[in-house]
């Protein structure tokens, strides 16, 4: 990796791991929020010949689905400030035309193309410092009549029923890292207002709670927290006995403690129309 790509991602203070280290959670978080996109989508009337960005893109979950959709007519970007996401999206196999993909920060878009049908940020915008410029950037790179499309997580809501400790403990240090990194755990409803400051019109609000059903998703909060687990102990949040037992603890959703309802955040979903 060149040392202008190590300073980008070290900029990013992005609070997860990436390239291959990520590309699990990443994937099974795609899962989890699947519906919720693929409506989205849908409502934005995504369809085969389009023109569409996903900035943000990780290892390109939803970019893929998306290249799927508008076929070989069509065209389809994945953006991401990380060089290592990008290798694995490049590396995943897929089903009819490839995507392209660009390393680029979503705080200057100005080099991209500016005539985009369709552009998403999907779980992008809470973990940036001024969600609003980036809103301003997305928005740019639409052609009049153009959709912008976003679907945040509402990190405060994800949560366990009956509750239980080790779950909510992390929910609390996962939104602590959050905030420290510059992040907006809180972030998911104030996404139509940054629409409407953007002049993006036509305004559309949509909400969905995802739950964690199968071993798989419900193994996502342990693989969250050994993940981030790294960057608790630095921060000082935990210490590591602590951050051990509250693995196995939240490892035990997926092995025996099925009779938990475990809540993904809402997912907040909207759109706006370029004037
Ligand atoms: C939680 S992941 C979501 C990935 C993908 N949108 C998905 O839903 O599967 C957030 C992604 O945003 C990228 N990212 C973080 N800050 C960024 C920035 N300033 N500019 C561009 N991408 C950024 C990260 O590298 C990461 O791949």
């Amino acid at each position: 990796m060149t040392s202008d790509r190590r300073r980008a991602e070290a900029r990013s203070q992005y609070v997860h791991a990436v390239g291959e280290e990520a590309a699990e959670r990443l994937a099974i978080a795609g899962e989890i929020y699947l519906p919720a996109t693929t409506g989205l989508l849908r409502r934005a009337a995504l369809a085969p010949g389009m023109r569409v960005a996903d900035i943000g893109c990780g290892t390109g979950n939803v970019t893929r689905w998306i290249a799927d959709i508008v076929g070989p007519s069509g065209f389809v970007l994945g953006v991401d400030c990380s060089a290592a996401q990008l290798l694995v999206a490049q590396a995943q196999p897929t089903a009819s035309t490839p995507p392209r993909y660009r390393q680029a920060d979503v705080r200057d878009l100005s080099a991209l193309p500016h005539d985009f049908d369709l552009v998403l940020a999907r779980c992008l915008l809470l973990h940036l410092e001024d969600p609003a410029a980036a809103v301003r950037q997305m928005a740019s790179l639409l052609r009049p009549g153009g959709v912008l499309c976003s679907l945040e997580p509402h990190v405060p809501t994800w949560s366990s029923h009956p509750a239980h400790g080790a779950f909510t403990r992390h929910v609390d240090l996962y939104r602590e890292l959050l905030r420290l990194r510059g992040g907006q755990p809180d972030l998911a409803p104030t996404v139509p207002g940054l629409f409407r400051e953007a002049a993006l019109t036509q305004i559309t609000i949509n909400v969905a709670q995802p739950l964690l059903v199968s071993a798989r998703h419900r193994a996502h909060p342990a693989l969250t927290t050994r993940e981030c687990g790294p960057s608790y102990l630095a921060a000082g949040l935990i210490d590591e006995p602590s951050l051990a037992e509250l693995v196995r603890g939240l490892e035990s959703f997926a092995d025996d403690d099925a009779d938990t309802t475990l809540c993904a955040g809402l997912a907040f979903q909207a759109t706006g129309t370029k004037a």
